[in-house]
C-alpha cells in the first residue's frame, strides 16, 4: 500500500508521520514545492524509524509527482493555513487553484488513488475537487468531521474528568467554526448518555468550546494546529488501507441524503477499501436537521465564491 501526502508543511508532515509510525502502509511519499524540504523531513522522520520501531519506507520529492505514481490513497494537505483571527473560508482564493492543480496531478501518475482533502475551507475544497477531477465519488473525502469529533472527545473527557477512552461522540455538518454540529444528544460515557452527567450549560460549553477548536489553537500557535489534524488523517488511511469499515464523519458528496445534494459536508461515513463504503443515515432530531440545513446553507455560499474565481 502506497500513500502520498502532498504538502510537507506542519499538517503533512504529521500526516506522514502518523501514518508511517503505525506501520501498516509499506510506503509514503512527501510532496512539497519548496526545493528540498519534502526530502528533509522525510530523512528526518525515516532516521526515527529504528527509535518508533517502524518499516515504513518515507520518500520525500520536490514537486516531482513521478515518485508518487501508482499510490493507492494520496492526502491533499496543500496551501496556506490560516493566521489567528481568520476564518477557513478566507482561504478559498489563494488554496482553491493550488488544490485543483495538486488534484488533476496526482490522479494523472495514480488514476485509481482515494483521495483526502485536508486543505481549507474544507468543505467547498472537497466540492471543488468533484467538479475538476470527474472520478467516482466514493474517492474523494474530506476529513474535517474525523478531526472535529477528535476534539469533541477531548472536550467531553475534560467535562466528564474522566479518560477519552470511556467517551465516544461525533460532529457533523460543515468543517468552520459556525458550521460544526457536535450531536451532544448522542455522545455516550460507556454506552450512557453523557447528559446523564453534565448538566445543559456544562453541555453547551462543551459544544462551543468544539466548534472553535481550531481557531482555539489557531491563536495560540499562531497558525492552524496539525498533530491532531495528522492523527485525524492517519485514522482515515488506516480504516482505507485494512480496510475496516470504520465510522467517521467525514465531507462527502451528498446526493439526497439528509435532504441535501451538490455539496460536500460532514455526515457519517464507513470508510474501507473503497473510500467511502456507504453513508449512515442517522435520526436527527428536528433541530439537529434544522442545524444541519443553515450549516449546508452556509457550506453552498462558500462554494458558489468557486465560480467567481473561475477556477
Ligand atoms: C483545523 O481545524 C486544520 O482545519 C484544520 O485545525
Amino acid at each position: 500500500m502506497k500513500v502520498t501526502v502532498v504538502g510537507a508543511g506542519a499538517v503533512g508532515a504529521s500526516c506522514a508521520e502518523y501514518i508511517a509510525i503505525k506501520n501498516f502502509v509499506s510506503e509514503v511519499v512527501l510532496l512539497d514545492i519548496k526545493e528540498n524540504y519534502a526530502e528533509g523531513k522525510a530523512m528526518d522522520l525515516m532516521q526515527t524509524a529504528s527509535l518508533n520501531d517502524f518499516d515504513t519506507k518515507i520518500v520525500g520529492s520536490t514537486n516531482d509527482y513521478s515518485k508518487t505514481a501508482n499510490s493507492d490513497i494520496a492526502v491533499i494537505t496543500s496551501g496556506i493555513p490560516r493566521k489567528p483571527g481568520m476564518t477557513r473560508e478566507e482561504l478559498i482564493g489563494i488554496n482553491a487553484g493550488i488544490v485543483k492543480s495538486v488534484a488533476q496531478q496526482l490522479l494523472k501518475h495514480s488514476p485509481e488513488a482515494i483521495l483526502i482533502i485536508v486543505s481549507n475551507p474544507m468543505d467547498t475544497m472537497t466540492y471543488l475537487t468533484h467538479q475538476v477531477c470527474g472520478i467516482p465519488k466514493n474517492r474523494i473525502i474530506g476529513m474535517g468531521g474525523a478531526l472535529d469529533s477528535a476534539r469533541f472527545k477531548y472536550r467531553l473527557a475534560e467535562a466528564l474528568e474522566c479518560p477519552i477512552s470511556d467517551v465516544d461522540g461525533m460532529v457533523i455538518g460543515g468543517h468552520s467554526d459556525k458550521g460544526m454540529i457536535p450531536l451532544t444528544r448522542l455522545a455516550t460515557r460507556n454506552s450512557v448518555r453523557v447528559s446523564e452527567f453534565l448538566s445543559n450549560d456544562r453541555l453547551e460549553k462543551v459544544l462551543n468550546d468544539t466548534k472553535v477548536g481550531g481557531a482555539t489553537l489557531t491563536s495560540m500557535l499562531g497558525t492552524s494546529a496539525w498533530y491532531a489534524p495528522g492523527a485525524a488523517v492517519s485514522a482515515l488511511v488506516h480504516s482505507i488501507s485494512c480496510d475496516m469499515k470504520k465510522i467517521f464523519p467525514c465531507s462527502v458528496l451528498l446526493a439526497g441524503e439528509y435532504g441535501l445534494s451538490d455539496l460536500c459536508i460532514g455526515v457519517p461515513v464507513v470508510v474501507g477499501r473503497n473510500g467511502v463504503e456507504s453513508i449512515v443515515q442517522i435520526d436527527l432530531n428536528e433541530n439537529e436537521k434544522h442545524t444541519l440545513q443553515e450549516s449546508a446553507i452556509a457550506v453552498n455560499q462558500t462554494n458558489k465564491l468557486l465560480a467567481d474565481l473561475k477556477i
